[in-house]
């Protein structure tokens, strides 16, 4: 497995790998609507082209050389709060959860977040979401919930979780 630092060329890729992978994480969790309203805001090429524009958000595709194919990606935010990470996405495929891509992508993230001389990293999950088990093996922890509106009628109700390094 390696990641390969995403640039403007790959955000359909982006949006195909993010679409794959809620579909499957959140169908229990969020009606359709709030999927397809989230999906299209968050993942708009207006949106990523933003984040990719800000030289302190990175995107990085999790590549599998065995199969010359991509499993997700990983977007994080450097200097988000003082000495602070903020880890905003990492979504794998269905095919490719349970493999031990996502520990090796999250102990890349930590070598990534010393390099700019940050020690934390926080992140927000969905409350009913099984990925907060996955934090809580690699050393995250709760230190905050919160029902986050989203617009349009929608809202986010997620624990804040944190990690020091
Ligand atoms: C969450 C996700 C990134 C985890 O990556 P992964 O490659 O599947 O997880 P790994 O195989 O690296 O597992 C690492 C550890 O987490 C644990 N873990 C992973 N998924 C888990 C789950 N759903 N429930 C409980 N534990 C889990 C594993 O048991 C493993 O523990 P160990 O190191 O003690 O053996 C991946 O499953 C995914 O993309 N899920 C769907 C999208 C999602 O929910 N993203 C997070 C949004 S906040």
């Amino acid at each position: 497995m390696k990641l390969i630092k995403a640039t403007i060329e790959n955000i359909p890729l982006i949006q195909d790998l993010a679409k794959r992978s809620w579909e499957n994480a959140y169908a229990e969790i969020l009606s359709q609507e709030q999927m397809k309203y989230m999906l299209e805001n968050m993942y708009s090429e207006i949106e990523i082209s933003s984040h990719l524009r800000n030289s302190n958000y990175h995107y990085y595709l999790i590549f599998d050389e065995k199969t010359n194919d991509y499993d997700g990606f990983i977007g994080f935010e450097n200097h988000y709060e003082e000495n602070t990470t903020k880890l905003q996405r990492i979504y794998l495929v269905p095919e490719s959860k349970g493999k031990g891509l996502g520990k090796k992508t999250l102990e890349f993230l930590n070598e990534k977040v010393k390099e700019v001389g940050d020690n934390r990293i926080i992140l927000n999950v969905n409350k009913y979401n099984l990925a907060q088990k996955f934090y809580v093996s690699q050393g995250y922890k709760v230190y905050d919930e919160g029902v986050f509106d989203i617009g349009n009628g929608f809202v986010m109700d997620d624990f804040l979780m944190e990690k020091i390094l």
